[in-house]
């Protein structure tokens, strides 16, 4: 099992989308984990189109670890929902925190949930850890992750405002090189490689601009058709075949 996860520096670069797109196209059984310190409903309210999670999620862990009831994966799988109903490839979701306060909270109980991620063997996982912030990322996570990508637009302010996070960000990571560059939208204007070489950030993948299939995730939007084929979907194909461990090729 692996632990990928995805941040950004600021704005708004897809970093939910991105994770929801992996984790859809993942060749293997997947954990999404939202772990974004500002509470947000983008999956349930977006892709899942308004499902209720019952209470599940990063608050009804913290109430679980609380109260000491049960431990290990059995505790965090209960605390999941299915993704989707792909019998072959189970994938789930963790989701996030609810109000504002509670990730406060949380600081205390990071090593615990990421040794219970870790000991999904037979699960990779993609945390979704927003955006940056002056606290970073949560480090036990990042101890535990074996790649860390950073995504980010192609346009001036996007790359300006990563390139002021990159020592602080680069300075949390116990190997420098488990960092990784995501652009969505290369081109537009400039290229993925461009900014690869300014920033001193090994590029990953470079995610074409398509809004339509963007919107799937983000929004709940009715998918195109042959979404599949779509660029965008067909980016994430190939950047999950590319990050999972095995170097099993996706179907
Ligand atoms: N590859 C893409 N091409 C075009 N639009 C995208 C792409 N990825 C994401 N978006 C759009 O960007 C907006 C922000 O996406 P989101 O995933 O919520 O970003 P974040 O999690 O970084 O805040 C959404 O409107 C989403 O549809
Ligand atoms: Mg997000």
């Amino acid at each position: 099992m692996a632990i990928i996860v995805l941040t950004s520096a600021g704005g708004s670069p897809g970093v939910t989308s991105t994770a929801l797109g992996l984790s859809l196209t993942w060749p293997r059984p997947v954990l999404l984990a939202d772990c974004d310190r500002h509470p947000n409903q983008a999956v349930l309210a977006g892709y899942l189109r308004g499902l209720s999670a019952g209470g599940r999620g990063l608050g009804g862990l913290v109430q679980e670890y609380r109260s000491q009831t049960g431990d290990g994966v059995q505790q965090l799988l209960g605390q999941t929902v299915q993704l989707d109903d792909d019998p072959v490839q189970p994938r789930r979701f963790l989701p996030g925190f609810t109000n504002p306060g509670s990730a406060l909270l949380f600081e205390h109980y990071w090593p615990r949930l990421a040794g219970q991620l870790a000991e999904l063997h037979q699960t990779d996982v993609l945390v979704d850890a927003g955006r940056l912030d002056a606290d970073g990322l949560p480090g036990a996570l990042v101890e535990r992750a074996s790649q860390v990508l950073v995504l980010s637009r192609a346009g001036l302010p996007a790359v300006a405002t990563l390139r002021l996070f990159l020592p602080d960000l680069i300075a949390g990571l116990d190997e420098a090189t488990k960092l990784g560059l995501v652009v969505v939208g290369g081109g537009r204007p400039y290229s993925a490689t461009e900014i690869s070489d300014s920033l001193g950030v090994r590029l990953v993948a470079d995610l074409p601009w398509d809004p339509a299939t963007a919107a799937v995730l983000s929004e709940g939007d009715p998918p195109p058709r042959r979404l599949r084929e779509r660029p965008l979907w067909r980016g994430y194909q190939a950047l999950s075949s590319q990050l999972q461990p095995l170097g099993v090729t996706c179907a």
